[in-house]
């Protein structure tokens, strides 16, 4: 699992006055894409330590569609860097670039909600039955 990938459409009520997407809004759906990533990775429940730099690059306007992309680029002992960009498109011109990309602390944990080591990947088939 290299690679989590979802899509979400911009519509007004993601937007800010100036008719392009919320701030808050796009950190909301990257530390998403963040928590599924590194649960995956990890198949613990994880929390989120730490945002680190988080940078705009352009605006994504309402209409436009936002693919996040997040991948796991470190891992520690209990903890994960999960690398996220988010990806604006014009659904019509296919236009793409990359909006936002920021990294984010996550951490996996017990049930008591202390860490604990994340385990190695399994090696797994992708076999047809898994897939269905
Ligand atoms: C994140 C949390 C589990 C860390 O617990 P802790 O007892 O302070 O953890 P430790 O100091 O033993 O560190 C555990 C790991 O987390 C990492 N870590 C902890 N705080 C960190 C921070 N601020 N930045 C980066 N990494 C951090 C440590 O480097 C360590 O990594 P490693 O195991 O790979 O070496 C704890 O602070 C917590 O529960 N915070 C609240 C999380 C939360 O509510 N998030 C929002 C909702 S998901």
């Amino acid at each position: 699992m290299d690679e989590t990938r979802f899509v979400e459409m911009i519509f007004p009520e993601q937007a800010n006055h100036y008719g392009t997407l919320f701030g808050g809004h796009a950190l909301s759906l990257m530390g998403k894409a963040a928590f599924v990533a590194a649960t995956r990775r990890a198949r613990a429940p994880v929390v989120m330590a730490t945002s680190e730099k988080v940078e705009f690059h352009v605006p994504v306007r309402v209409g436009e569609l936002v693919e996040l992309m997040a991948r796991v680029t470190r891992v520690g002992r209990s903890s994960m860097t999960v690398t996220v960009d988010a990806v604006s498109e014009g659904l019509i011109s296919g236009t793409r670039r990359l909006a936002v990309r920021g990294s984010f602390e996550m951490v996996a944990v017990d049930d008591a909600g202390k860490p604990m080591p994340v385990a190695q990947p399994p090696s797994h088939d992708v076999s047809e039955e898994a897939l269905t």
